[in-house]
């Protein structure tokens, strides 16, 4: 991958996978809503479950220094730890799946990780939402919902600095499918997860 040339500008990359996701975005939204997760404690527990797993995939591509050149400050976007803490703080138990996690530290598919991230990302843009419902069962950033809060900078601004950096990453043809499919099967496997903890 020739990551030394800047991207075109017409349409970024960040709104084109908006645009290939939109359908699984809304599939999966639908589908948490329908599990009630911010009904009650016990079942905001089920949806900490599916972000531990999730986050757990992703997790070593957070230490990958390929990935690192290209997303400046992505070690501190890294949400595993905080999902760890909010399972603690409510005394519920980390999920066992027994399933090797999707990301191992030998590496990984740059175009693919690329995809997983956006849908990480992002879904803190959203997270919004989810943080002020979280509020409402009495959970903050200190205890149960770290990892749905907000970043000091704003949850747009630090959008905008990951979309930015990602629009910027230059990519072949191949590759560019290869992030939309990356991003795909990120949402398949959250729906996944939600289909196993809410069924
Ligand atoms: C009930 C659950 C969810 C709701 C209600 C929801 C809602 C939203 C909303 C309103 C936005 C747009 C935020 C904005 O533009 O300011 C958004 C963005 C996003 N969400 Fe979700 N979301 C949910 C779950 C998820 C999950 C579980 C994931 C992935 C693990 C996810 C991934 C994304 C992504 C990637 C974006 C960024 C889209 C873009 O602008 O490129 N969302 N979400």
């Amino acid at each position: 991958m020739d990551t030394t040339l800047q991207a075109p500008a017409e349409v970024g990359r960040a709104k084109r996978l908006k645009a290939a996701t939109t359908e699984t975005h809304d599939r999966l939204d639908k589908r948490i809503m329908a599990g009630e997760p911010f009904a009650s404690v016990g079942n905001y527990g089920r949806f900490l479950a599916v972000q531990y797993q999730f986050h757990r995939d992703i997790d070593a591509l957070y230490d990958n220094r390929e990935l690192a050149d290209l997303l400046p400050d992505l070690a501190e976007r890294r949400r595993f730890e905080q999902i760890a803490q909010d399972l603690g703080d409510l005394t519920l138990a980390v999920p066992e799946n027994g399933e090797a996690p999707r990301f191992g530290p030998d590496g990984a598919d740059l175009p693919t990780a690329l995809g997983w991230l956006y849908v990480a990302e992002g879904s803190n843009l959203g997270a919004a939402f989810l943080f002020k419902m979280a509020r409402a069962l009495g959970l903050d950033e200190n205890r149960g919902a770290r990892h749905l809060a907000g970043h000091p900078d704003g949850r747009a601004q630090h959008w905008r600095s990951f979309t930015g950096a990602l629009d910027g990453v230059v990519l072949d043809e191949a590759e560019e499918a290869r992030v939309i499919d990356g991003a795909n099967a990120a949402f398949r496997r959250v729906h996944a997860l939600v289909e196993q903890e809410y069924s």
